[in-house]
């Protein structure tokens, strides 16, 4: 028997050596996660029985070899809701919370009947976020490939969302110049940059989920276009993007000269994050 402090202590180090970027958190995670109880409850749990401290063995030599801590889980919380992930979904990350955030304000702004689009939706992530915090929205959400298509439908299953699979190029003929909210984290991560992307992402995200032409810029000027399409004038669209692109996905929407009031936003680190725009009346 060993006490869940004893047990984390030495998992962080082992996570640490291993180039994991949150070790403790990961490593109390993971326990709380083989005791059914939550990061929150560990300390008033006195001992971890043999079989437990096997099934923690097993998920931290996993984690060491830079599987993502939500593989091991099976699940990624996102704003007030928790999906179900795992291998052939991209994983929701904490920054995309923001541009979530700034669609569901959006859609409150507007009022009941709001119809927001999530374009690249994944897992589902900002769709059911939207979902939850505006409750008498119509949200709409399209995914590309199956099998993130299929982790969606799982996690939009009672939502109220409706969720198509298909291309965000022609997506949604029939709410065309209806949208008051695309909303779209798309892949932009520049195919140059292969090397600097952490292993958990680069080998376990999707590749459709990550890369998009030379400059990352692809999926954004598609997304630009579709906005358009969808948007009724004076409709908002917001994208993530990569913290190098802040003039660059910009200027994607200033080119077309379909917008206005383009601004891009950035995250509590300082670093460009989010672009929103308004659709010319
Ligand atoms: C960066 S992930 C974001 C997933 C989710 N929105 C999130 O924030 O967690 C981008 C997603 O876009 C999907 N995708 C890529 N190209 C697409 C396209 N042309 N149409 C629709 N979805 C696309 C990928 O399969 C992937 O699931």
């Amino acid at each position: 028997m060993s006490s869940p402090r004893d047990l984390i202590r030495a998992a962080t180090a082992r996570l640490t050596e291993a180039g994991v970027a949150s070790p403790e958190y990961d490593a109390s995670e993971l326990l709380a996660h083989v005791l059914g109880t939550s990061r929150s409850r560990l300390s008033l749990v006195d001992d971890v029985d043999a079989q437990q401290q096997a099934d923690f063995e097993d998920l931290l030599a996993r984690r060491a070899t830079r599987e993502p801590l939500q593989h091991l889980t099976g699940s990624a919380a996102f704003r007030h809701v928790e999906l179900q992930v795992g291998p052939g979904v991209f994983l929701p990350r904490p920054e995309t919370e923001l541009l979530a955030g700034w669609a569901i304000e959006r859609a409150q702004d507007v009022g009941p009947g709001a119809v927001v689009v999530d374009l690249c939706c994944g897992s589902g992530a900002i769709a059911l976020g939207v979902a939850d915090e505006v409750t008498d929205a119509e949200v709409h959400a399209v995914e590309l490939d199956p099998a993130a298509h299929a982790w969606a439908a799982r996690n939009l299953l009672g939502s109220g969302v409706v969720l198509r699979l298909g291309d965000m190029a022609d997506a949604l003929p029939e709410l065309d110049g209806g949208v008051d909210v695309v909303v779209c984290n798309p892949p932009y991560i520049p195919l140059e940059a292969w090397a600097s992307v952490a292993p958990e992402a680069r080998d376990h995200d999707p590749a459709l989920a990550l890369w998009s032409g030379e400059d990352g810029l692809d999926a954004i000027r598609v997304l630009e276009s579709t906005a358009a399409r969808l948007l009724r004038p004076g409709g908002w669209v917001g994208t993530e993007h990569a913290d190098v692109q802040g003039e660059s996905a910009a200027q994607v929407f200033l080119d077309s000269g379909r917008w206005t009031e383009v601004r891009d936003h950035s995250d509590l680190a300082g670093r460009a994050r989010y672009l929103t725009a308004r659709l010319a009346r």
